[in-house]
């Protein structure tokens, strides 16, 4: 539970995650989707309950020991570090993330697989929304977690770089073996992306199964989707 004052965010929320899986979580403004990722990533501590990372307690760490057990997340708001290089960007992850100075291999990789090679020593204040998000995103990556926590990742994204940025999600979970919770507004991509699917309301899970039957409930159609939403 998290409780803000007298809002309670976060309310008998529970649920479980599975290794190498990308968990969607969808759900109104201001449901509490944000603040889980906060509470679960160490950036808040919870009111009460217990958040148990490979069979550990974890909650009341911080955000920087929470990398060191190998979570990466990014933010709402994209933020990179503007004055410095894409390259120098990426590299600020790893050193984040304890990485060996010659750990070059693996950076060379992320920018080639977040489609940045060429881009390496261009300002990263300069570049697209895309560009800065394939920088996060690559970034997180360098200090190679286990799991990853994605805040609206595709908002801002047009159709074709929302199927880029998702092609570029299950590659990664494919190819590094990586966990990937993500949050977004879009469903219709993260009900395609997402092996299952959380929607949360006023702080409380609706529902939690895979996509197909998610987007059919009744509750989930009647707080969140409406009508429109014909998957
Ligand atoms: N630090 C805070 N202090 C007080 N209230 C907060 C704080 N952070 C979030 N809230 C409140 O908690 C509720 C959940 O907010 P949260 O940002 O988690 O929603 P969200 O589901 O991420 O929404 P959105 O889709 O708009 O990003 C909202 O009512 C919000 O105003
Ligand atoms: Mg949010």
């Amino acid at each position: 539970m998290k409780r803000f004052g007298a809002l309670l965010a976060l309310n008998d929320l529970s649920f479980q995650l599975r290794r190498s899986e990308i968990l969607g979580i969808a759900g109104p403004n201001g449901a509490g989707k944000s603040t889980l990722l906060n509470v679960c990533g160490g950036s808040l501590a919870p009111t009460s309950g217990e958040i148990i990372l490979e069979g550990e307690r974890v909650d009341g760490l911080s955000p920087y020991q929470m990398c060191h057990r190998g979570l990466g997340r990014t933010f709402q708001i994209p933020q990179v570090f503007a004055s410095m290089s894409v390259g120098e960007n990426i590299a600020v992850g790893r050193m984040f993330g304890g990485g060996e100075a010659d750990a070059t291999d693996i950076v060379r990789f992320l920018i080639d697989a977040c489609g940045l090679a060429g881009r390496r020593d261009e300002r990263a204040g300069k570049v697209s929304l895309m560009t800065r998000k394939m920088i996060m995103l690559a970034a997180v990556l360098a200090t190679r977690p286990k799991l990853v926590f994605l805040d609206e990742p595709l908002a801002g994204l047009n159709k074709d770089e929302i199927q880029v940025f998702m092609d570029l999600i299950s590659r990664l979970r494919d190819e590094m073996d990586l966990t990937f919770v993500v949050v977004e507004h879009k469903v219709r991509a993260l009900s395609l992306l997402s092996d299952r699917l959380m929607v949360i309301h006023f702080g409380r899970r609706i529902c939690l199964d895979t996509p197909e039957v998610v987007v059919k409930d009744s509750q989930v159609v009647d707080v969140y989707l409406g009508t429109e939403f014909d998957a």
